[in-house]
């Protein structure tokens, strides 16, 4: 009763502290999505704008926070420059072209080169405040860039915000390893359900002859999904296009549907 959610001030022994923030008064948002993966590189960033640029398409009103607070590239793919500006009501988020919402700490800063050198808590907090201090307005789905691994920064938006679900990237390489199993471990650990996995970079399809390589060798992305009971929702080609249109920050220009089965399984989510 009377729970604000902030319990360092707050005497009540409580069974089940929740350390959820809350967002901006102005901010109302349906779903919010994670996308994470065991190890770097592998295209999370890349499948969090095509999600996006998808979802947008579809008409949803789609918001992408970067949680890679060290190593943003959202905005880099989507040719925003420029920082971001705030009123008496919050941080006002940046628009792309075709009106998707983002937050990062790239739009932050006044030189993008400029590192963040920032320790934990500072990081985590950070996180945190792109969710309560950002005057996100109406928002269908809100999707969360993660940096890679199990880390702090995972750890704090599975606890602090009011997570839908997490799609988890890997590439076949990857899934030789035991690591892509660590952050599936993860999400069963705090309850987080797992909305399905995404291969990305499975194979390249050469134009010419029209068949498809793979490239990284045989994937085990069924296996590991069969075992773990969840789905693989998509299988991404290494297409030079993609590299291509996100150097330029031009992403929204990609037109697929690949990721059409994790769009149903996150409209399928109730609330
Ligand atoms: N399917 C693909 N085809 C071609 N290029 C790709 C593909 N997927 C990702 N890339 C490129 O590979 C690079 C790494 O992808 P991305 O930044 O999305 O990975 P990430 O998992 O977010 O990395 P990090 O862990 O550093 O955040 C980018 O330059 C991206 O444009
Ligand atoms: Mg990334």
């Amino acid at each position: 009763m009377g729970c604000d959610h902030n319990c360092s001030s707050c005497s009540e022994n409580c069974d089940e502290r929740d350390l959820r923030v809350k967002a901006n008064d102005y901010s109302f948002i349906n779903k919010v999505i994670g996308v994470v993966s065991g190890k770097g590189g592998v295209g999370k960033s890349l499948v969090t704008s095509l999600l996006a640029v998808e979802l947008n398409k579809k008409g949803y009103n789609v918001g992408i926070l970067d949680a890679d607070i060290t190593g943003p590239s959202i905005p880099k793919a989507f040719g925003l420059k420029g920082m971001v500006k705030g009123s008496e009501i919050g941080i006002m988020p940046a628009l792309t072209r075709d009106n998707i919402k983002v937050i990062s700490t790239n739009l932050l800063l006044e030189d993008t080169s400029d590192p963040v050198v920032w320790r934990g808590p500072i990081i985590a907090g950070t996180v945190q405040q792109f969710y309560t201090d950002v005057v996100w307005d109406k928002i269908d789905v809100l999707l969360v860039d993660m940096p890679p691994g199990t880390g702090d920064v995972p750890l704090t938006v599975f606890q602090s915000l009011p997570v839908d679900g997490i799609v988890v990237v890997a590439s076949p390489q990857e899934l030789v390893s035991m690591i892509v199993e660590k952050a599936l471990k993860m999400a069963k650990l705090m309850n987080i359900s797992v909305l399905g996995l995404v291969e990305n970079m499975s194979y390249f399809h050469c134009p010419d002859n029209n068949k498809d390589y793979k490239i990284f060798g045989d994937s085990h992305i069924d296996e590991i999904a069969k075992k773990h009971n969840l789905n693989v929702v998509a299988k991404l080609p290494i297409d030079p296009k993609i590299a291509e249109l996100s150097d330029k920050g031009l992403i929204e220009d990609y037109n697929s549907n690949y990721l059409d089965d994790l769009i149903k399984k996150i409209e399928s989510i109730e609330k």
